[in-house]
């Protein structure tokens, strides 16, 4: 018999979080984005969920990632990183999207420069996660997978 379809989640990360691990350590944490991102598939197997990961420096190519999943996948985890703060185009994406939508940054944006208070995604997010460092990837799934396993 077939294997049952698991629902997909897609995982996004935008500019500079490739390099996580290296990078500003003491805001962002030694966890490297390689360790997150295996850390939530093992996470997406125990809790029956297919997980896509994806990063790129590239607005566009984030675009282009968020138009490629139309209506492919159940829940969308994003840390557009510094593209939060500027990126119409990433949001205008988003809102293809009729799925829950979790925004993820590492470090606590509200405690830091005023330019980092504004995010253009927060508006089309279902939730916002800011400040739990890597741990925030972990709450983003577990949420996720309640809202769409328990519908
Ligand atoms: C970030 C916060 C952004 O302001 C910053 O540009 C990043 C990372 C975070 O995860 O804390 O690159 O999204």
């Amino acid at each position: 018999m077939a294997d049952k379809i698991k629902p997909t989640v897609l995982v996004l990360n935008g500019p500079n979080l490739n390099m996580l691990g290296k990078r500003e350590p003491e805001v962002y944490g030694s966890t490297t984005l390689d360790e997150i991102n295996q850390g939530l598939k093992k996470q997406g197997l125990e809790l029956g969920l297919e997980i896509q990961c994806y990063q790129s420096n590239s607005e566009g190519a984030l675009v282009d990632r968020i138009q490629e999943a139309y209506e492919k996948v159940a829940g969308i985890i994003i840390n557009p990183a510094a593209y939060t703060h500027t990126s119409v185009a990433i949001r205008d994406a988003l809102l293809l999207h009729n799925v829950p939508i979790i925004e993820v940054h590492l470090s606590n944006v509200y405690q830091r420069e005023e330019f980092r208070h504004k995010s253009f995604v927060s508006g089309v997010a279902t939730a916002q996660m800011a400040g739990f460092g890597a741990m925030g990837y972990t709450m983003a799934l577990n949420a996720l997978a309640k809202m769409i396993l328990e519908v």
